[in-house]
């Protein structure tokens, strides 16, 4: 019964902590492994039917006529959809209060998320409103009983974890399956590791996945992701690294993502004495660290398989330009289809970024390229095949990729691609091109968009 309330929740959110709107489709997907039917169908409204999503069809149908059509169809099971769902959530709205009657100790910021879904739980039925008739006494009965939610949820972060511990992995992993489902669905399915496109479009809504594993938002500082060339045997490896200072000491690995999820890590490594980093735009490439060393100042690697550091010095790197939002930021290593990569930002150009191709093998420099991204102003950058992405601040709430690079052909781009945050603050963003996601560490959370890549 847990699953299936969850499951609607997830169904339910209009996706700001995950999945865009736009992305929803209708149709089932059963996915493999846990036993799990992901039924995944979700109406919409044709008035909310997104601009970018339009172009897609343009792009790719020239049928917008056909499309429309199979809205409309949504549109009728509509309904009957929201029906359901009303009994679903008051199911929930049961389990809720029999949390209640389980007094314990909990953890605010677990709730905080909650809050959240149903913050845009609420805005989608409003927006239903909108596009239906106002008039449905179930859409007001509907936005009662998410009213009548918060309020217990409000309630009930005096009392037990445990048992929202259990829901809250499940629903990030429902969330993740989810995802899944809706990947299955997409018009383009992702080409993992072609580059045949000319290049970024667009960044999907982020999805927040939860508070560090320390559980604690005092921890700005840090990172997380997805080894982007896993060695046999780590296929799905993820890490994380979090502190409360910029320096780094430390990272802690799960086999795939549902264990960083419970966070329960299979090891933990240390740096020891002398071999601290700093910065935090570290990446974990080929079951190696590569990291931004602090005293001495160099870049290091930590060869996860053979515990054994490396170390390089890149003399003309200076350390008097960090990027916008975090002190000491002077390496940043990143890794695309194309290999390994480290941006730096020596004295002679003055605050621009230069892209430099890392030789995995020598651990050397193999190539050199000058931006024209001055890095005081951005917010972070990241390769995708071969081309550097620049951001910058937009509002509290929004970054923006403003700025691109091309290796291979030395074309820069000024460009406006929104990525929504969740926080305004963040200090490693990464571009992953096993599953074409930027990684993001924010204010403490764990964040990741989509990207969707231009086929002109
Ligand atoms: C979804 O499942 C229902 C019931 O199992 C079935 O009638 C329907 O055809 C399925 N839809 C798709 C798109 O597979
Ligand atoms: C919505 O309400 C208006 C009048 O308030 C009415 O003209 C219209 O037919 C209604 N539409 C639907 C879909 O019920
Ligand atoms: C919401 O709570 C109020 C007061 O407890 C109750 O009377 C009402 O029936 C609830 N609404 C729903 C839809 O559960
Ligand atoms: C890109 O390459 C893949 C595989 O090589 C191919 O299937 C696809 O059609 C190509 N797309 C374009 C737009 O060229
Ligand atoms: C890490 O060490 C292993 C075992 O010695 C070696 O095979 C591998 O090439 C090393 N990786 C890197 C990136 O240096």
């Amino acid at each position: 019964m847990l699953l299936t309330v969850l499951l609607l929740f997830s169904v339910l959110r209009p996706a700001q902590a995950w999945l865009p709107l736009e992305d929803w489709e209708s149709g089932n997907v059963t996915t493999s492994g846990g036993g799990l039917e992901c039924v995944c169908s979700v109406f919409l409204p044709d008035t909310s039917f997104p601009a970018d999503r339009v172009q897609h069809m343009q792009q790719f149908t020239n049928d917008l006529r056909l499309e429309v059509d199979i809205q409309m169809n949504k549109l009728v099971h509509y309904q009957s959809k929201l029906e359901s769902l009303l009994g679903e959530l008051k199911e929930l709205t049961l389990r809720v209060a029999m949390m209640e009657n389980e007094p314990g100790s909990f953890i605010k910021l677990d709730f905080e998320l909650l809050r959240i879904e149903l913050r845009e739980f609420e805005a989608l039925v409003s927006q239903l409103k909108d596009s239906l008739n106002s008039s449905s006494p179930m859409l007001e009965s509907l936005y009662e009983e998410i009213h009548n939610m918060t309020l217990i949820v409000n309630q009930l972060e005096t009392y037990d974890r445990s048992n929202l511990e259990v829901i809250r992995i499940e629903f990030v992993k429902l969330q993740r399956k989810l995802e899944e489902c809706q990947a299955e669905q997409e018009i383009i399915k992702p080409d993992i590791g072609n580059c045949n496109h000319t290049g970024l479009m667009s960044v999907s809504k982020p999805v927040v996945i939860q508070i560090n594993a320390h559980l604690n938002p005092s921890f700005r500082y840090g990172g997380w992701g997805k080894d982007s060339k896993p060695v046999r045997g780590f296929e799905s490896m993820h890490w994380y690294g979090g502190y409360s200072t910029p320096s780094v000491y430390e990272f802690y690995l799960y086999s795939n993502y549902d264990k960083l999820v419970q966070r329960s890590s299979f090891t933990h490594h240390g740096l020891p004495q002398g071999y601290e980093g700093t910065g935090n735009n570290y990446i974990i490439h080929g079951n190696t660290v590569y990291y931004q060393a602090d005293k001495p100042f160099r870049m290091s690697k930590l060869n996860l398989t053979s515990a054994v550091f490396s170390h390089r010095q890149i003399t003309k790197a200076s350390e008097s330009f960090s990027y916008f939002y975090s002190p000491k930021q002077y390496l940043d290593f990143s890794a695309d289809e194309k290999g390994l990569w480290v941006m730096y930002t020596p004295e002679e150009t003055k605050g621009k970024l230069v892209i430099a191709k890392i030789d995995e093998k020598s651990f050397g420099i193999e190539d050199e390229w000058k931006t024209n991204a001055f890095k005081p102003q951005a917010g972070n950058a990241f390769m995708v095949c071969g081309v550097m992405y620049a951001t910058r601040p937009g509002d509290v709430k929004t970054e923006e990729i403003y700025y691109s690079y091309n290796t291979e052909t030395g074309e820069e781009k000024y460009m406006s691609i929104p990525l929504q945050k969740f926080q305004e603050e963040f200090v490693n963003l990464h571009y992953n091109p096993t599953d074409q996601r930027l990684y993001m560490y924010s204010g403490g959370y764990y964040v990741s968009y989509r990207v969707r890549f231009n086929y002109k």
